[in-house]
This record gives structure tokens, C-alpha cells and sequence, in this order.
């Protein structure tokens, strides 16, 4: 089976009120975060193929300049998870092919966590695996007034972080079975009760969401290596 990665690039990035989508921040050497994500991937030489997702009427992806044969898909929807499905469909994977779903607001993921989790899959009786990190401060349930109910046991808490795997066709059927709105690819396996398995990610591979984020992105990027 092949692996393949599935980058979701379809998102407007209203929060980062930069007034275009985040994907095309232009981030280190003139290169936007969009190719400084996919050509750190590329450069790891693990993928088989390796397709971004953006919309329909996206304006920016022909400007890019990638360092290796990627796929465009213009068929991005309303929310991550239904670009992550119209991105699949579009993919005509192999049912068993690994499908490793990564967001381009992680532009700092680095090649060690990757292996980590193409260990897990090809090691493991697993029908996933996502990457993840301890959460390392208390936490707190509380109520409708900030109130604190409880706290929570950390040492069963942990941040989901992507690329997150699993095989296409599972995928496909539970994207398409997801009831409530899942945030996540992993949320949409757990309702299908697939077994996956959380790996040990980067405390670098943070998501740009806020602009306050690029001075971190930044730093990081000049200083790792893949
Ligand atoms: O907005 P957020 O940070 O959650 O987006 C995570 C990833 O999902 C980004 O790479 C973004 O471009 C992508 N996305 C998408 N289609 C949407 C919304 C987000 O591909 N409708």
C-alpha cells in the first residue's frame, strides 16, 4: 500500500486578519507557508504522493513553486473536515493506502515525528495513528460561569497534533458517517470505533492560527533542520 499526503490548504484563516488565507503568509525565504510545508515533506522522501487540497476559486496556488511532483485538487468545502473528504474522493486511493492528513498551518513538522508514526502503522495492530503531545498543564472542567467542576487526570490528556493516519477507505466512510462537526480526522475514526493509536509529536509543530504565532514559526524554521 502507498502513503500518501493529503494537505488541506482550502481555509479563508479569519483569524490571522491578514485579509488573504494564511496558507499563502509568505514565511521564510520569500516562500509562502503553504510550500514551506509541503516541500519540507517532500524532502523527506516518505510519501509516494502528495496532493494539497485548495478551493475552487483559489488565486494563489498557481504562484507556488514546489520542490517535487505535487497533486492540486480544487475541490476544498465549508470546513476542514469536508475538504479533508472532497480531497479523498478526489485522491481514487487504493483502499489500503495510508492516508496521512496534515494541515499547512504546520509548516515546522519534522521527519523524526513522521517516522514515528509510519513505525506505528507498519509495526502496530492499529487502525491509525496521530501525532500528539502531554498536556503538561492542570486541567480544569468547568461550568457555563467558569466555574470549576473538576479537574481533569492530565496523564490521560493529550493534544492532537497532525498528520494524523489512517487507511483511505476507513477514512472515506467515516468522514461520510461523521454526525457532529468533527475538528479532526481522528474524532471521525473514534466513531467508527477504530483503534488508534497516539505518537509522540513536536512541541515546534505548532498550528498558525493567531498572528501572534508567526514569530514562533519563524524562529523554529531557521533553526531546524528536516
Ligand atoms: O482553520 P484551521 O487552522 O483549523 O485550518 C487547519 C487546516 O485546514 C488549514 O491548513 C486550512 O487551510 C485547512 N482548511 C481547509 N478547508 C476549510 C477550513 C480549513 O482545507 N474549509
Amino acid at each position: 500500500s502507498k502513503k500518501i499526503l493529503l494537505i488541506p490548504a482550502a481555509g479563508v484563516g479569519e483569524r490571522m486578519k491578514i485579509g488573504y488565507p494564511k496558507q499563502y503568509y509568505p514565511l521564510f525565504e520569500n516562500r509562502t507557508m503553504l510550500e514551506v510545508t509541503v516541500n519540507r515533506m517532500l524532502g523527506m522522501s516518505i510519501f509516494d504522493r502528495v496532493a494539497v487540497v485548495v478551493s475552487e476559486n483559489d488565486a494563489y496556488i498557481d504562484r507556488c513553486r514546489f520542490e517535487g511532483a505535487v497533486e492540486i485538487h480544487r475541490c476544498g468545502g465549508d470546513t476542514r473536515a469536508q475538504s479533508v473528504l472532497n480531497g479523498l474522493t478526489a485522491l481514487h486511493a487504493e483502499p489500503d493506502d495510508w492516508v496521512f492528513v496534515h494541515d499547512a498551518a504546520r509548516p515546522c513538522i519534522d521527519k523524526e515525528s513522521i517516522v514515528r508514526l509510519v513505525d506505528t502503522i507498519e509495526s502496530e495492530a492499529v487502525d491509525g495513528a496521530i501525532l500528539a503531545l502531554p498536556v503538561t498543564d492542570t486541567l480544569k472542567w468547568v461550568n457555563d460561569d467558569a466555574m470549576i467542576e473538576k479537574t481533569i487526570d492530565r496523564s490521560r490528556c493529550f493534544r492532537a497534533q497532525t498528520p494524523q493516519v489512517f487507511q483511505a477507505q476507513a477514512l472515506l466512510t467515516a468522514l461520510q458517517n461523521a454526525i457532529e462537526p468533527v475538528t479532526d480526522e481522528a474524532s471521525a475514526m473514534e466513531m467508527q470505533g477504530a483503534r488508534i493509536k497516539v505518537v509522540e509529536g513536536s512541541a515546534f509543530n505548532i498550528k498558525v492560527t493567531y498572528p501572534e504565532d508567526l514569530k514562533w514559526v519563524r524562529s523554529y524554521i531557521n533553526q531546524l533542520s528536516l
